[in-house]
């Protein structure tokens, strides 16, 4: 354990801002003096060791999806994450038919497409906003081309994404900005399904092969339609915008590293492996037991909500050397990032290639990078790590 084992009593709150500066510390200290760490107040336990967490993400009988996967009440809609088998199984391999690793690959020049329409917007500047001029358009604009979703509603469909995700400190409850958000979200989907079937053309993009699938023998309800859309539109949009940004943050911070990778641009696809397991966008999420289980000499009963701390497993000293160095040599990426079992993300080849392609054009057209420190705010939500304006300034590369 990296930890000094100390006296003072902590509190373990994944919605303080203070404590999401830098959780690190506090997970260490979870790992080793409280591996099942209960929080009354909020009401929920959390698992923060490498194992622990592991055997509970294939142990889903027990450790259930369908009360939600955050703290939060669940989604009414029928999304695939808050699913349990084997109803979970029947509608995840429906997706997956038009969520194909070729559908993936057809999706490169597309990505490449917009990463370089955004970069083009401020690679002369010397400065810019990382994630409001780049990494916060760039997984919106591939989802939305994924999904059929026209270029023109591809703003209005960011900005409700975020006032979804955004919560206030220390305030579990989501605020009425994020419920507006998610309406609007589900309303323009609702739109846009009655449009399409009332023209007899299913239309582009995923959304026109949900509209042609059949679930149980029977063609998908709008509802399902709609809640698919959705699901893509929460699971990859926000978690690809952090990821892009704790990715540029730890190469700024360890020069060393990013010599290597200006020195070697095939050295990308190490730095996004090590950003997923230092500092990957998704911490935790959460499950509800469906039987009292007993773990390191604490009982949890019944239905009690059991975070797991996919962001302290990952910096979990049992299983990588060192945790708490961001090193792109590391061999050992056996981290959970994009959690494990049944319900591992669809999305891990899309949010690794996309930001494969945003290190790659970011390190060409920039020759070097900063950030101000002081300028950097971070996005507060309970699960999402990442920041919300990074403002950097940078050389432009001239030689392209
Ligand atoms: C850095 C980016 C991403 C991270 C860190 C991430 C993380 C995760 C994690 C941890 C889960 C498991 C949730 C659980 O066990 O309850 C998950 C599920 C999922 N992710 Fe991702 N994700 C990312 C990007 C994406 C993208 C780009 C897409 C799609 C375009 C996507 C689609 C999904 C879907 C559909 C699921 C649900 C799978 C299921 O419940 O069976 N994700 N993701």
């Amino acid at each position: 354990m990296t930890a000094t084992p100390s006296t003072e009593p902590f509190v373990y709150n994944p919605y303080d801002a203070d404590l999401n500066r830098d959780p690190f510390p506090v997970y260490a200290r979870l790992r080793a003096e409280a591996p099942v760490y209960h929080n009354a107040e909020l009401g929920f336990y959390a698992l923060s060791r490498y194992s622990d967490v592991l055997d509970a993400l294939h142990d889903p009988e027990t450790y259930c999806s369908r009360h939600g996967i955050t703290l939060e009440p669940r989604s009414p809609l029928p999304l695939l994450l808050t699913m349990d088998p084997p109803e979970h199984t029947r509608v995840r391999s429906l997706v997956s038919r038009s969520f194909t690793p070729r559908r993936v690959l057809e999706l490169e020049p597309a990505m490449r497409r917009i990463s370089t329409r955004w970069l083009d917007e401020f690679r002369d500047r010397g400065e810019c906003d990382l994630i409001r001029d780049y990494s916060g358009k760039v997984p919106m604009d591939v989802i939305s081309e994924l999904l059929g979703v026209p270029e023109a509603d591809q703003d209005l469909l960011r900005e409700w994404t975020d006032a979804m995700m955004s919560r206030e400190d220390g305030n579990p409850d989501i605020p009425p900005a994020g419920i507006e958000g998610a309406t609007n979200i589900y309303r323009y989907f609702a739109g846009e399904v009655k449009q399409r079937r009332r023209s007899g053309e299913p239309g582009p993009g995923m959304l026109g092969s949900f509209l042609d699938m059949e679930l149980d023998g029977e063609p998908l309800d709008d509802l399902h339609v709609i809640s698919f859309c959705f699901l893509f539109i929460i699971a990859g949009n926000e978690t690809t915008t952090k990821l892009i940004g704790n990715a540029m943050y730890r190469l700024a911070t360890n020069p060393d590293q990013r010599a290597a990778l200006y020195a070697d641009p095939g050295r990308i696809p190490d730095a996004v492996e090590e950003t997923l397991r230092f500092e990957g966008s998704t911490q935790q999420v959460a499950r509800t037991l469906t039987r009292e289980v007993t773990l390191h000499g604490v009982t949890m009963p019944e239905g009690a909500k059991v975070l797991l701390l996919l962001g302290s497993a990952n910096h979990d000293g049992e299983v990588f050397a060192d945790p708490e160095r961001f090193d792109i040599d590391r061999r050992n990426t056996a981290h959970i990032a994009f959690g494990h079992g049944v319900h591992v993300c669809l999305g891990a080849a899309m949010a690794r290639l996309e930001t494969r392609i945003a290190l790659e054009h970011l390190h060409e057209a920039m020759a070097d990078y900063a950030f101000d420190e002081d300028r950097l705010v971070r996005f507060n939500s309970g699960n999402v790590r990442g920041y919300a304006q990074m403002p950097m300034t940078f050389t432009p590369d001239r030689r392209r």
